[in-house]
């Protein structure tokens, strides 16, 4: 199976901790150039240096995922730095609790700006640069479990997941004629810096999740790796669940 990343340049967002820094960590490990944004300057110079200290090739980008000006800064900085852009992650999201009576305007907009228009200016300014490059390439989106189930206490978040979901579709028309995939991968609870800031979070999810655990990081990057390789060269407008089990059944009623 082919999952060298040799010459390959990576973009990916919000990968200061948690699953982006997997999933960059990763890549750089398997021969992948990364450039890694974040919103948190410190946390994305960081990240960058433990990833250098291996051994991999990765540069900070910190900046704003959602805004479209500097979406094209981190493609021209791949392409000036590193010569390409092959590979472009949109792993940036925010989830924020509340119920449809509770949403205001501003939190409305601070995640439909962030998980939609993010990760669909990201996927149209790195397609720009692939389909100029005529090598192809491969776009992700980072979506979610509750774009498939409903939560409680996440209609926006859910929205925009399911939406980027439909987006991987959608592209395939534009993308699949340059050689270009799109997927999506749908993590369930995940143990991250943020998550295990909960800590009901690991019996909670432990309990109702088939395969007995939340997922690792790792869990969800090798899934991510193998969507952005060649092994995955005919795979595109998928989402792949990667969640233990949890969407396949019902929480039992115990
Ligand atoms: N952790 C989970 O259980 C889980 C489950 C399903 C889906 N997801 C999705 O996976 C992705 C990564 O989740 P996570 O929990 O690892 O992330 P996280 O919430 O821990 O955040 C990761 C990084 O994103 C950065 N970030 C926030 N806003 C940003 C912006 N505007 N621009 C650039 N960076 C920004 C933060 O500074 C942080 O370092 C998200 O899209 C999330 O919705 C996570």
């Amino acid at each position: 199976m082919n999952t060298d990343f040799t010459n390959k340049t990576a973009i990916i967002t919000g990968a200061g901790i948690g699953i982006g820094f997997a999933i960059a960590k990763a890549l750089a490990q398997q021969g992948a150039t990364v450039l890694l944004n974040d919103h948190d300057e410190q946390l994305a110079e960081n990240a960058a240096a433990t990833i250098q200290q291996a051994g991999g090739m990765c540069e900070a980008m910190p900046g704003d995922a959602s805004d479209v000006p500097f979406i094209q800064r981190m493609v021209d900085t791949a392409v000036s730095r590193f010569g390409s852009v092959d590979i472009a992650i949109a792993n940036a999201g925010i989830t924020i609790f509340g119920d449809i009576f509770t949403t205001t305007p501003e939190s409305f907009q601070k995640i439909v700006d962030l998980n939609l228009r993010g990760s669909f200016f990201l996927a149209q300014t790195a397609a720009r640069q692939m389909r100029a490059q005529r090598k192809g390439g491969s776009v992700l989106f980072m979506s979610s479990v509750v774009g498939h189930l409903g939560h409680p206490g996440l209609p926006v978040y859910s929205m925009t997941k399911a939406g980027l979901e439909m987006l991987a579709k959608q592209l395939v028309i534009d993308f699949s004629p340059l050689g270009i995939t799109v997927n999506a991968i749908a993590p369930g609870a995940t143990l991250t810096e943020r998550t295990l800031d909960d800590p009901t979070y690991i019996p909670i999810w432990s309990r109702i999740t088939p395969m007995g655990r939340p997922a690792t990081v790792e869990d969800i990057a090798n899934a991510a790796l193998f969507l952005v390789s060649p092994a995955s060269r005919h795979i595109t407008g998928q989402s792949l669940v990667v969640d233990g089990g949890w969407t396949s059944v019902g929480i039992p009623p115990v």
